[in-house]
Parts: structure tokens; C-alpha cells; sequence
């Protein structure tokens, strides 16, 4: 087995880093995916697991509409952030569990939906088919996957152009995006894939594609129902 914590990313076992992740990250309105869980029956008695759940960008405003939300997280440091953003803002229905893709074991009612954000790429491909395959192990049938990840959506031969456009248009400013460098450490790095593998990957972990979006050839957002 991998050891999570060492493929978790440095930067997000960085107290500084973690410090001004929220500015840095643009806190993204986490009501259309809420909104798109509620559209899909989830209600205020529904079971939600957020993996990979960094300060609680989704899960903190989530537990205010469902009834139990499990904030998974592998980093220490993210973690402390998540608990005491949770303690302040006194949600009950909000749990904030150590833990990672590979190693969560959800106990309780089977959830209604899985959310993840930006944390899948962390996995080489064969270690993300077998998180995808325990995310539908969590999920009553019927369950809902919500996912957002950097996924490449072009063919081999275009990788260098579009690539490179994507390096040519990030921002300058570290405090509030994540600059060239950063970027293409994540193309060196990290284990972003491409959409025409990812997506057997889901069918074959056991999930439909209900529907899928993608911005600038890079970010992904899946909406898959678990069969
Ligand atoms: C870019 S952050 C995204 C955080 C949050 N989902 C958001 O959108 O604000 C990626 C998060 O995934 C966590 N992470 C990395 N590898 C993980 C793993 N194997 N299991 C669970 N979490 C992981 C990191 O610690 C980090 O908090």
C-alpha cells in the first residue's frame, strides 16, 4: 500500500501553505454542488463523505444541509484547520475523520453521496482505480459520486500545446492562485490523467457517468451514479 501521507503533496502538510489555502484556492461557492446533491434526493437525513477534504470548503457548508457529513482527510495539518472551523461554527451533523482514499473505513448507514475535490490526482492510476472501487464501496446503490479533479482533457498529441497554454495564463500571484511553477510541478508530479482513461476507470470501479464537464481542457467535474 502507498503511505498516503507521503503522496498527500508537501505543500498541504505545510502549515504556511494550509495558512492561505482558502485565499489561494478562491473559495469556490460550494452551493451548486449542494444543489446538485438535493436535485439528486439528498435531503437533511442523507450521509455524505467528503474525501480529501482540506479546510472544509465544501463539507463545513454541507453539514448545514444533510445530516451526517464525514470530512476525511489525510493531512494533520488540514485537519486541525477542519476541526477548528467546525468546533466555531458548532455543526453536529459535521465529523471530522483521519483518513485517506485507501484507508477510510466508513461504518454507519451507507452514504448517500461521495464529494471529492482536487485530491484524486494525488493517486497513480492504479491505486485511483482501486479508491474509485472503495468510493463505491461506501455508497448505497443508487449513491451519487460527486467529483471535481485536474484531468486532461486533449489527445496525447496535444499535450504540449495545451499545456503550455495553461502555463502561459497562470496568475503571478501565489497569495491567490497557484502560479506556473506550482502548475507545472503538478504536471511533473502529481497524477493527473486523461479523460478517455479516467473514464473506464469509473465504469470499471462501477459507476454510470450521469454527467461530466470540463474548463479549459483541465478541470473536471463528474456527476456518476453508482450502479
Ligand atoms: C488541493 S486540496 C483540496 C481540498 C478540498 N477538497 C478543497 O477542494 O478545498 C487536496 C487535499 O487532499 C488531501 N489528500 C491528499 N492525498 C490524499 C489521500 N490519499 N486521501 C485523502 N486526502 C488526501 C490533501 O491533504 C489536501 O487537503
Amino acid at each position: 500500500m502507498p503511505d498516503e501521507l507521503a503522496h498527500a503533496g508537501p505543500e498541504h502538510l505545510d502549515p504556511d501553505f494550509v495558512g492561505g489555502f482558502d485565499r489561494k484556492q478562491g473559495r469556490p461557492d460550494p452551493g451548486a454542488d449542494i444543489t446538485l446533491l438535493r436535485s439528486r434526493g439528498l435531503s437533511a437525513e442523507s450521509v455524505v463523505v467528503d474525501l480529501g477534504a482540506g479546510t472544509g470548503q465544501f463539507a463545513v457548508p454541507a453539514a448545514r444541509h444533510f445530516g451526517r457529513v464525514v470530512a476525511v482527510e489525510i493531512s494533520p495539518v488540514m485537519r486541525d484547520v477542519l476541526r477548528e472551523r467546525a468546533t466555531a461554527e458548532g455543526l453536529p451533523a459535521l465529523e471530522c475523520v483521519r483518513g485517506g482514499f485507501l484507508t477510510y473505513e466508513h461504518s454507519g448507514a451507507p452514504a448517500d453521496a461521495v464529494f471529492t475535490r482536487h485530491a484524486l490526482h494525488q493517486l497513480p492510476d492504479f491505486w485511483k482505480v482501486l479508491a474509485l472501487r472503495r468510493i463505491a464501496g461506501m455508497l448505497r446503490p443508487g449513491g451519487v459520486l460527486r467529483l471535481h479533479d485536474l484531468l486532461y482533457d486533449f489527445a496525447p498529441e496535444q499535450a504540449e500545446s495545451v499545456l503550455d497554454d495553461w502555463l502561459a495564463k497562470a496568475p503571478e500571484d501565489p497569495a491567490t492562485a497557484y502560479t506556473r511553477e506550482e502548475l507545472a510541478e503538478h504536471i511533473r508530479t502529481e497524477h493527473s490523467t486523461f479523460r478517455w482513461l479516467f473514464e473506464p476507470m469509473l465504469t470499471a470501479a462501477g459507476f454510470e457517468i450521469a454527467d461530466s464537464s470540463f474548463r479549459a481542457s483541465v478541470f473536471a467535474s463528474y456527476t456518476c451514479v453508482k450502479r
